[in-house]
């Protein structure tokens, strides 16, 4: 039984310590947002938060997770106010495809927690492992740009604006499409 704490809630998961821990979050915790890329560490698909820092969870096992906090793409929220990265990911229309954009939000997340200001190459440094086959790279800049801004004057966002709303269902869509 491997004890750890996903998204605010303890859980207890009776699995092989062994197993990636994408596997655990995908199949057993059934929070799917997560992807599944290249599983070799290589293409940030699968980018979650390990107590705070962004990792591979292809290429972590269940076992190192033990005691500790694991934030995914459906725990960025809080409280249904949607993320600065996310707000700033909506408004810049990233996904296209949308396949890599969980992992990507994961890692942009993690930077501007660090780094509330980060210059171009800070960015380009930060999210170098994680690639977009729809090279959406140009909007995911300008996005971390805003939500970087955003998150130093803490400005409240609402998930429940109708655009917003009707964005967060099209790109929950595509996350259905693709798990
Ligand atoms: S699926 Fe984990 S890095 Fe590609
Ligand atoms: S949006 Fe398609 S792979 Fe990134």
């Amino acid at each position: 039984m491997v004890k750890l704490t996903i998204n605010d809630e303890v859980v207890s998961l009776d699995a092989d310590p062994n197993m990636p821990l994408l596997y655990a979050i995908r199949d057993i915790a059934q929070l799917t947002g997560t992807k599944f890329g290249c599983g070799l560490g290589l293409c940030g698909a699968c980018t979650v938060h390990l107590d705070g820092q962004p990792i591979r969870s292809c290429v972590t096992t269940l076992a190192a997770a033990q005691g500790k906090t694991i934030t995914t793409i459906e725990g960025l929220e809080n409280d249904g106010e949607l993320h600065p990265v996310q707000a700033a990911w909506i408004d810049h229309k990233v996904p296209q495809c949308g396949y890599c954009q969980s992992g990507q939000m994961m890692s942009a997340a993690a930077l501007i927690a660090k780094n509330p200001s980060p210059s171009d190459e800070q960015i380009e440094t930060a999210m170098q492992g994680n690639i977009c086959r729809c090279g959406t790279y140009p909007r995911i800049r300008k996005a971390i740009k805003q939500a970087a801004k955003m998150s130093v004057a803490s400005t409240p966002v609402s998930a429940q604006s109708a655009t917003t709303s009707s964005i967060i269902t099209e790109l929950g869509n595509k996350r259905e499409v693709s798990s």
